[in-house]
């Protein structure tokens, strides 16, 4: 089972020898993922992905490219209170050197990290520096700065990327400790956070993988992207976005047999007109019906039983001020469908 789409997209990339066609090439994929991480608020089991894949460009432009992209969408969710954090992750040169410095750094502090952060220390130090246990957050206080460390192309890179941002208008700031968990990461990493969220707070993330798809057996391939948590977006939606739920312009109560035969006729001719039509359980009795419309805010009922019917006159009522009045049969449609 996938744990992420990036991977994917570049076996893609490469078994059906893509990178034969002009660059930049663009991708986007959306669909399930699974990890096998603790579950809690936000973080799920399988969850759901919508990411973007760039191909093709070593420079900062695309990467600029690629976050402006990511920030119209949210703004065209209306979505406003976002953090755009951005780091550089240097690259093969510069990274062994921080990584040194990390180790250096940690070696003295090792007894008073956490556990997690102890069993990084040998596997990936750098990943100390995202630990979240509020103990390590103040032991990596004064720790060596991945900035500080990069090389000058990855320097120029970094810099270049954020004269880009500051003239797109796009709001962002430096976190240093943004230490990505994927290891594919070259030079930018980029988190777009909620202070809604709580614990889990990205809501995207993504950055630049220049190596990944020649170490894949394709060819040296410089490569830019994110992934979208869609189960945080809809999260984040929920404070802004107001789902009205559709309610019936009438709904029709009737009683027996016959009235219900009719009762879906009429049903029937009102939507063709275009209107939103409920028809009662006849076998309910009329006050239950009522409540029903009553529960679904329907804006008029009509009434068919079997008076109605022998008479062909038909009671309705407005619910929102209990007007009432009679039609006869002919007139249904044109009625509900004039009225406001
Ligand atoms: P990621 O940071 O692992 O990056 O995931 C991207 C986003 O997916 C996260 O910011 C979060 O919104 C959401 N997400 C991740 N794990 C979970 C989870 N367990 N439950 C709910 N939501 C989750 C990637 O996956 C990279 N492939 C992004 C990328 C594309 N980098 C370059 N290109």
């Amino acid at each position: 089972m996938r744990p992420e789409g990036t991977a994917s997209v570049v076996r893609c990339y490469i078994e059906n020898n893509l990178y034969n066609f002009p660059s930049p090439q663009k991708y986007y994929y959306s669909g399930p993922m699974f990890r096998y991480e603790r579950p809690q608020s936000g973080r799920f089991r399988q969850f759901y992905q919508i990411g973007v894949e760039a191909f093709g460009s070593p420079h900062p432009q695309m990467d600029a490219e690629v976050i402006s992209m990511l920030r119209h969408l949210f703004m065209r969710l209306d979505l406003k209170e976002l953090d755009f954090q951005v780091n550089s992750m240097g690259c093969d040169i510069c990274r062994p050197g921080y990584r040194d410095s990390i180790v250096g750094f940690f070696m003295e502090r090792l007894d008073n990290l956490c556990h997690d952060c102890r069993r990084r220390y040998n596997l990936n130090p750098l990943r100390i520096l995202d630990c979240k246990v509020e103990r390590c957050v103040e032991i990596r206080t004064g720790a060596p700065r991945v900035t500080d460390y990069l090389c000058r192309e990855c320097r120029e890179h970094f810099e270049k990327l954020m004269s880009l941002l500051v003239m797109l208008g796009i709001p962002y700031s430096i976190n240093n400790d943004m230490v990505r968990g994927l290891d594919y990461y070259t030079r930018t990493t980029f988190e777009v956070t909620s202070k809604d969220l709580g614990a889990q707070n990205a809501v995207a993330a993504g950055g630049r993988y220049d190596r990944l798809v020649m170490e894949f057996g394709g060819p040296q391939t410089p490569a830019v992207g994110f992934a979208i948590g869609m189960e945080r977006i809809i999260e984040l939606l929920k404070n802004t976005v107001r789902y009205e739920f559709p309610t019936p312009d009438v709904f029709i109560a009737t009683i027996g047999d016959t009235a219900s035969r009719e009762g879906l006729v009429i049903v029937d001719r009102l939507r063709e007109r275009g209107l939103r039509v409920e028809l009662g359980d006849s076998e309910s009795s009329l006050k239950s019906q009522m409540r029903r419309a009553d529960r679904l805010s329907a804006k008029y009922v009509l009434i068919i039983g079997n008076d109605e019917i022998s008479s062909g006159k038909f009671k309705w009522k407005r619910l929102s001020d209990s007007a009432q009045g009679e039609i006869s049969a002919n007139e249904i449609s044109d009625f509900f469908t004039k009225k406001p």
